[in-house]
C-alpha cells in the first residue's frame, strides 16, 4: 500500500461513499486519526474555531450523532443538530435548495437520510463538504471506524481475512467491503441468496482490490466464509427503515447467527465486530459479542476519532499536522 505517496488533497471534498476516495486518502485519514487518538485533546481544542458543522438526521442515531458532535466541540468548533420533521432531503423544498441555503450558514453539513439519490443531489449542489452518516446505499463514517479498529488490533489491513455474516446487501456491509478491499483486505460474506450482493457488485468490489490485492467473494455456506477469518463482522438483520421486511429476514438469516460454534472456526487471534446497536439472541449472542475477543466499543469510541480526521481533513488543509 502506498504509505510514501504524496498525500493528495481532501480539503473541501464530499463524503458520501467510500469510494469517493482512494487508498491513499483512506490511509491518510486513518494515520490522521490515529495521531489524534493519542494527541491531548487540549491541543485540540483551536484547531476549527470558528466553524460550524450543521447535522441532519431523519433516522435515529446514538453513535453517528454523539461521536460527531463530540469530535466538532473538542476540535473547537460548533454544531447545530435538527432530526426528522425539521429536516427531511427534498421534502419542503429541493435538495439542491437546501444545499444552497445551508451552504450560506454552515461550514460542512452531515446528513442520515434514507435514499441516496437526493443526497446526491444535495451534494452536487452544496459549496461546503458534505458528509453522509448512513443513507440506504451506504455509512462510510462506519467504514472509516471499522478500519481504523481493524488496523489497531492487526496493525496492516492488506492480506487480512474479513468475514462478514448475514445480510450483505445492506450499508454496513458494503462501505466496510468497499474500505478493506480498497486497502488490500480480502472480504468473505455469508448470506443466503435472498441477501447475497449482486455479481456486478462483487465485481466492482474485486476492481477496487485490483492494485491491493484486495478481493470479495459470497458464500452460502457461513463456515466456509468463516474458516481461518482473522475478523467476524456483523450487523442487524433488519436494517432501519427496511422494518416491513423483518419477518423474511429473521427467517432468512437464522442460520447466519454469529453463535460461538460459528466464531470458532475464525482464527484463535480472531476479533469480533459489529457496528451496532446489536440484538444479542438474534445476530450474535451475548458470549460473543461480551466476549473477550469482541471489538465493538473501540469501534465505537473510533467512530470519533476518525471523524475527528475527517472534519478536519475536509476542513482545513492540515497545516502543521504532521501526517
Ligand atoms: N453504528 C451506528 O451508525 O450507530 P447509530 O445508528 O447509533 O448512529
Amino acid at each position: 500500500m502506498g504509505e510514501s505517496t504524496p498525500a493528495p488533497a481532501l480539503f473541501g471534498r464530499h463524503f458520501l461513499e467510500v469510494t469517493d476516495f482512494n487508498a491513499e486518502q483512506l490511509m491518510r485519514l486513518l494515520r490522521l486519526a490515529e495521531y489524534l487518538k493519542v494527541q491531548g485533546r487540549g491541543e485540540q481544542r483551536t484547531l476549527l474555531r470558528d466553524r460550524t458543522l450543521a447535522m441532519l438526521f431523519e433516522k435515529p442515531s446514538l453513535r453517528t450523532r454523539v461521536s460527531f458532535e463530540v469530535a466538532m466541540t473538542q476540535l473547537g468548533g460548533d454544531v447545530l443538530f435538527a432530526q426528522g420533521q425539521e429536516f427531511m432531503v427534498g421534502t419542503r423544498e429541493t435538495p439542491e435548495d437546501a444545499a444552497r441555503t445551508l451552504s450560506r450558514y454552515v461550514d460542512a453539513i452531515v446528513i442520515r437520510t434514507h435514499e441516496h439519490e437526493p443526497l446526491q443531489r444535495f451534494a452536487r449542489a452544496a459549496s461546503v463538504p458534505v458528509i453522509n452518516a448512513l443513507s440506504s446505499r451506504a455509512h462510510p463514517c462506519q467504514a472509516l471506524a471499522d478500519v481504523l479498529t481493524i488496523r489497531e488490533k492487526f496493525g496492516e489491513i492488506a492480506g487480512l481475512r474479513i468475514a462478514y455474516v448475514g445480510d450483505a446487501r445492506n450499508n454496513v456491509a458494503a462501505s466496510l467491503a468497499e474500505a478493506a478491499i480498497t486497502l488490500g483486505a480480502t472480504v468473505q460474506f455469508a448470506c443466503p441468496p435472498t441477501h447475497r450482493p449482486s455479481e456486478s457488485y462483487l465485481a466492482k468490489l474485486d476492481a477496487l482490490g485490483e492494485r491491493s490485492g484486495g478481493s470479495a467473494r459470497a458464500f452460502a455456506n457461513a463456515v466456509r466464509a468463516v474458516r481461518g477469518a482473522d475478523v467476524v463482522y456483523t450487523d442487524v438483520w433488519t436494517s432501519m427503515g427496511e422494518e416491513r421486511y423483518r419477518e423474511r429476514n429473521d427467517a432468512m438469516l437464522r442460520p447466519y447467527a454469529v453463535t460461538e460454534e460459528l466464531f470458532g472456526y475464525a482464527r484463535p487471534t480472531a476479533v469480533f465486530m459489529h457496528c451496532l446497536p446489536a440484538h444479542r439472541g438474534e445476530e450474535t449472542v451475548a458470549a460473543v459479542i461480551d466476549g473477550p475477543r469482541s471489538v465493538v466499543f473501540d469501534q465505537a469510541e473510533n467512530r470519533m476519532h476518525a471523524q475527528k480526521a475527517l472534519l478536519l481533513a475536509l476542513l482545513t488543509e492540515l497545516k502543521g499536522i504532521p501526517v
